[in-house]
């Protein structure tokens, strides 16, 4: 097992690149099994969780190959509706192949997913979603066996917002006869990223960017080629980095229009921005100003840079809380952030985050993808040496995030521990 060793390294400078946006390409993969044919996605970066898609997607058929940044799925010989435990069972996204299986075949398998370190996730407004397109659903063994004579429009309302049930509803209307409603949609840039793939496929989807979508069923989908929009947390964690450094630093090939909560919170904290096309540069604060915030669904704060901004505010001269909406038991990071010497209470679900003067580094244990960013950030920042342990959690997500940090002067070295 791989883990990280951080000296303190606040003396940042220069830009950082930011990969393609992996809670993008996931649903995108998927979407590509509609369209029999080969598809081609670019700005694809090396990922544990798209290798775990990408094996996935062979299972059931699909001829997948990844060469320098650009995927290629050729569908055309999809035969077999089943999503096995063991590729469930290691990234919960699986579910994804759930509504273009039974678009398809007419018939899908998916293993049910269990809950995981940042807390209970159901699935039941994706169930609830193909079972009013007309879909039946039997829960046998551990699996959702899903199965329909044919799909129909109809009008589906979810009772919370869901990235997840979302995209898989909308890759399950797709081919459905008719028209299909969806209210109260996902609004995030992840969904409007799918809806641009299946529409140039030749889906028939309108609403992009709100609440509210309409679907009109289709015969076929045809393969394209697409470019993969950028990673928003990714991203976000950089800025972040930005904000505990002590000089400006640069983060390239970013869409500032998906950060703008962030932003806004980093600007409380005393953070300025210089923003030109696709390029951030962040000028950190003399002092960090405590802030509130609450993780919301899109365009509120990404709960995926909860974790990150909590390291912030650590170092805040006052108290802040931070409430995650989205994911009330997502606070693993927090315990490990007191062994780094931050004042962290809980208070039932809401983190008192009383700023200290500085971190001290540690041992500490990474236990999810975006709890591991946020100690390497802490280590960057904590005095001493910080050794992170379990960074496989982080390679899921981040694409070679020490040798991107390194570039703009991190001192953080991988080694087998
Ligand atoms: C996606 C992201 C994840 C991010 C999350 C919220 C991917 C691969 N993952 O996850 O990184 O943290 O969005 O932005 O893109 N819910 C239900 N029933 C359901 C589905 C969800 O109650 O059937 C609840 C969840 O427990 C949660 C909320 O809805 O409280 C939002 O979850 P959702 O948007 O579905 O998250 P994911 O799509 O799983």
């Amino acid at each position: 097992m791989e883990r990280f060793v951080i000296e303190e390294s606040r003396n940042l400078s220069g830009t950082i690149n930011v990969s393609g946006a992996k809670n993008a390409i996931l649903p995108v993969m998927a979407a590509c099994l509609l369209a029999p044919g080969k598809s081609v996605l670019r700005n694809v970066p090396s990922l544990i969780d798209l290798k775990t898609m990408a094996h996935l997607l062979r299972v059931i058929g699909a001829r997948v190959d990844y060469e320098k940044g650009s995927m290629s799925i050729d569908s055309r010989d999809v035969c077999y509706g089943e999503a096995p435990y063991e590729l469930v069972s290691k990234m919960r996204a699986s579910i994804y192949v759930l509504g273009p299986l039974l678009a398809r075949l007419k018939e899908a398998r998916v293993s049910f997913p269990g809950g995981c370190a940042i807390g209970t996730r159901p699935v039941d407004l994706h169930l609830k979603a193909m079972e009013a397109l007309g879909a039946k659903i039997n829960i046998e063994h551990g699996y959702i066996h899903a199965v329909a004579d044919k799909l129909v429009g109809a009008d589906i309302y979810f009772d919370k917002s869901s990235v997840g049930a979302t995209i898989n509803a909308l890759m399950a209307a797709v081919f459905a006869e008719g028209r299909t409603r969806m209210f109260n949609a996902a609004m995030e840039p992840e969904v409007d990223s799918t809806i641009d793939l299946l529409n140039k496929m030749g889906a028939d989807i309108t609403g992009k960017g709100s609440t509210t979508l309409i679907i009109n069923g289709a015969e076929n989908l045809f393969p394209v080629e697409m470019s993969m929009i950028p990673d928003r947390i990714e991203a976000g964690t950089f800025l972040v980095a930005g904000a505990l450094s002590l000089n400006p630093i640069t983060v390239a090939n970013c869409e500032p229009e998906h950060l703008r909560s962030l932003l806004d919170k980093m600007q409380e904290a005393g953070c300025e921005f210089e923003i030109e096309g696709d390029r951030i540069t962040v000028i950190p604060p003399a002092r960090i100003k405590p802030v509130n915030l609450l993780t919301l669904p899109y365009p509120g704060f990404p709960t995926d840079l909860q974790a990150q901004f909590t390291v912030l505010m650590t170092l805040a001269e006052g108290v802040s809380f931070v409430e995650d909406t989205i994911f009330p038991d997502r606070y693993m990071h927090v315990a490990e952030l007191n062994r780094l010497q931050a004042n962290i209470r809980m208070e039932r679900n809401i983190a008192a985050i009383k700023g200290v003067k500085e971190l001290s580094g540690a041992e500490v244990m990474a236990t999810d993808l975006r709890a591991s960013a946020a100690l390497v950030l802490a280590g960057m920042v904590a005095k001493g040496k910080t050794v992170v342990s379990r960074i496989y959690h982080i390679d899921r997500g981040y694409d070679r995030i020490e040798e991107k940090l390194n570039s703009i002067g991190a001192r953080i070295t991988r080694e087998d521990a």
